[in-house]
């Protein structure tokens, strides 16, 4: 079995790169993984860095060869059709699992440039994996695994579908009411998977990612720490709420919450993110083409804020305030959204929140994380 990862550098990328590696210990299986330092890249662009110190790109190669020597990663740039239609010639994966995108919606605001940018590189690589599997005649044999994203549904006031609306025994692809140009590159994803698969016949797995949260306490090893560390950014651009929110709490800054802060939001895990990748690989009688809501919690950013707030590791003294919205928004909207095929993969039961806040406060706390940036812009 082959297995492409691509974004293998990534704060996904890098767990699911160690993980598989862990698993499938074995000269049959042969994964290579792929990034072109981006993230790396922007987060420095936007003078921001990971909370916790990660290891660079060469040590993380080395690192991956000691743990499984059939495991390889290279700087490849996954826009450029010529190298990947190459690398997917010589290798012909069994899988394909493309993280590899700009995936921030606030660095997508910047300018036009940044949102061209965002676009091309995002759409341009899906394209690339698309026509080469198709051009090496891989059809049959390649399934392609795409993280899309829950934010191409928008804020619908219907129960959200698992990627399809239905209509009689029709089904239409659904996702396309995404409210930034990064999130706007996912829905043109969803379309153009959509089309290979009735052109192409490409086999596609759109896994439709929530807000994914937390550090990789699960493919965690405290004796070589700075290897096995995946990245953590807290800033406007690259962070999520919720990093920026534990971050402050450990900075013994209160919580500001904008506006009520009950809006309910998609969430996961980076362990139930990385389990379920994993074992979609191997899935006995996986379908031809399926969309996965990948969330397992939907709260508001109050209740998160509370769980933050009862870690052992934060200063009783810090508080959530609620602050006027900057934002125009429903504060009180509660989605509503379908994941039974995702379940289904997922195999255990999610992950609660409660841990995977304190296991992240708490390995912070052991990584001795810095907060040197700004969490405005
Ligand atoms: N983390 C989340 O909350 C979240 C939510 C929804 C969807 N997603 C999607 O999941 C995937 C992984 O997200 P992440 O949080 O790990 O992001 P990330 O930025 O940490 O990882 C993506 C990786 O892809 C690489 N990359 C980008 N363009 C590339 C190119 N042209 N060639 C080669 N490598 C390239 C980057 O350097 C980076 O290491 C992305 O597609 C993202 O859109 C993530």
């Amino acid at each position: 079995m082959k297995i492409l990862i691509t974004g293998s550098d990534g704060y996904v990328g890098w767990p699911l790169i160690i993980t598989l590696a862990k698993k499938y210990n074995h000269k049959k299986v042969k994964i290579v993984g792929i990034d072109n330092l981006l993230r790396r890249r922007l987060v420095g662009k936007v003078r921001a860095h990971s909370a916790v110190k990660i290891s660079s790109f060469d040590e993380r190669k080395k690192f991956l060869k000691k743990l499984n020597k059939n495991v390889s990663m290279q700087k490849l740039d996954a826009s450029d059709y010529k190298k990947i239609n190459n690398l997917v010639k010589k290798y012909k994966f069994d899988y394909i699992i493309n993280l590899a995108a700009q995936p921030s919606a606030p660095y997508s605001f910047l300018g036009i440039n940044e949102t061209n940018f965002t676009q091309n590189n995002n759409n341009q690589i899906l394209r690339n994996f698309i026509w080469s599997i198709n051009n090496n005649n891989l059809s049959k044999k390649c399934k392609l695994v795409h993280t899309t994203t829950t934010g191409v549904y928008g804020f619908p006031k219907i129960k959200i579908p698992e990627g399809f609306l239905k209509k009689g025994r029709e089904k239409y692809p659904f996702g396309f009411m995404a409210g930034s140009w990064y999130h706007m590159s996912k829905c043109n994803d969803v379309n153009n998977l959509f089309l290979s698969n009735r052109v192409f016949k490409t086999q596609y797995h759109d896994f439709r990612t929530a807000i994914v949260i937390g550090l990789n306490y699960d493919a965690y090893d405290a004796s070589d720490k700075l290897n096995y560390n995946t990245r953590f950014d807290y800033d406007y651009y690259f962070g999520v709420v919720v990093n920026r929110f534990i971050s402050m709490a450990l900075k013994k800054q209160d919580l500001t919450i904008y506006g009520k802060g009950l809006q309910k939001k998609p969430f996961i895990s980076l362990n139930d993110c990385v389990k379920s990748l994993v074992n979609f690989i191997n899935l006995k009688n996986a379908k031809k083409f399926e969309v996965y809501n990948q969330y397992t919690h939907m709260v508001s950013i109050k209740e998160i804020s509370k769980l933050i707030l009862k870690s052992k590791l934060v200063s009783k003294n810090v508080k959530f305030k609620n602050i006027k919205n900057p934002r125009i928004e429903n504060e009180t909207h509660k989605m509503r959204m379908e994941n039974k095929n995702f379940t289904k993969i997922l195999k255990s039961k999610a992950e609660p929140l409660r841990d995977t806040i304190f296991k992240t406060i708490s390995l912070l706390k052991v990584n001795k994380a810095k907060f040197k940036t700004k969490f405005g812009k």
